[in-house]
């Protein structure tokens, strides 16, 4: 039973840790064409990764997900799991990766104690990919799924991010390439995150308008299923798969919000959509191992969680991109 409860009543189930913010890709929606990384120094190490992780499964946090930048681009990313992996009480590790490198990890990974995989796949046109993602290759991320269905992996979810006149024609086909392979898949409106602009606004493809392109060839029926997460899953009467959305633009479901984030430089994020943040870094930094101090520190900041996000609000604007943050 998780300790950590916010002022709502809400219990913190759940981890999503960002353990760096580089990545091999440059996603239109994620980055800019030419980011600026952090300094090495600033990023957490890999013993202090594991501290954090051990406070809040101390405290009753039970799922973890790594997330980036790109997890896999750390060299010490397979350490990190084999760590986490041997934590009491944590009983779901994941990983959120765009699958660049997966045929070469998805086998140690797995060996290493991580569970689930969501991987990000938002178009099978490689000409199209190598745009969205300014210079990934599809073959390789098809390669990486592939290697990582021969993992074995408890669940693999593929990650869309649907833009209007850019991949919203391929909806059926990546709906159709994830019951050919028996996978999940989430479709996700792109988040207002960093400047936004006209362009930004035009490309906006709502949830409700990729639910009803599917529902032309697959009607679908509302699943029970539940992450605590922003997503709503649906099924279909001749596929085992589940299908989700995500909509950043609705706030049905902060009332049941069972998450926090630490990005990359140690900040504890109660929610992606609002500023708020404690500096765990600074503790690990300056009392290096001492778990109690981190677990009193989390307590302590629990009660910052808002109670919703509003992204709709003009006058709010989150300008973290999502590789700072993890997703
Ligand atoms: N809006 C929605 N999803 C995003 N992701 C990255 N940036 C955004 C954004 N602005 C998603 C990617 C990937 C995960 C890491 O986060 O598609 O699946
Ligand atoms: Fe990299 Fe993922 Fe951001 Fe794309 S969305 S640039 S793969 S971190």
């Amino acid at each position: 039973m998780s300790l950590i409860v916010d002022s709502f009543g809400r219990k913190v189930e759940y981890l999503r840790l960002s353990v760096t913010d580089r990545c091999d890709f440059r996603c239109v929606y994620c980055m800019t064409e030419n980011p600026c990384f952090l300094p090495r120094e600033h990023v957490l190490h890999l013993e202090e990764l594991a501290w954090i992780a051990q406070a809040f499964t101390e405290l009753g946090v039970t799922k973890i997900r790594l997330t980036g930048g790109e997890p896999l681009v750390r060299t010490d990313c397979d350490q990190l799991v084999s760590l986490l992996g041997k934590l009491p009480g944590l009983n779901d590790l994941s990983m959120t990766t765009n699958g660049s490198r997966l045929s070469k990890f998805a086998k140690p990974m797995r060996d290493a104690g991580l569970k689930r995989l969501n991987i990000s796949l938002d178009t099978l046109n490689p000409e199209l990919f190598t745009q969205l993602t300014r210079n990934g290759k599809l073959e390789r991320v098809i390669e990486g799924i592939d290697a990582a269905i021969a993992a074995g992996f408890e669940r693999i979810k593929i990650n869309a991010v649907i833009l209007k006149e850019q991949n919203d024609h391929e909806v059926l086909d990546l709906v159709d390439f994830c019951r050919e392979r028996g996978l999940d898949i989430a479709f996700i409106e792109e988040m207002p995150l960093g400047e936004m602009d006209e362009r930004k606004r035009a490309r906006h493809c709502s949830s409700d308008e990729v639910k009803s392109i599917i529902d032309t060839r697959y009607p679908l029926q509302l699943s029970n299923k539940r992450t605590g997460g922003p997503a709503r899953y649906y099924t279909m009467a001749d596929s085992h798969i589940h299908i989700g959305f995500i909509s950043p633009h609705s706030h049905n479901f902060c009332h049941e919000c069972n998450r926090v984030r630490v990005t990359v430089e140690g900040q504890l994020l109660l929610c992606l959509g609002n500023e708020h943040a404690i500096d765990l870094k600074s503790i690990v930094r300056e009392y290096p191992g001492d778990i109690e101090r981190l677990k009193a520190a989390i307590l302590a900041g629990i009660n910052l969680k808002p109670k919703q996000h509003y992204f709709d609000n003009n006058e709010v604007q989150i300008l973290r991109f999502m590789n700072a943050t993890g997703g």
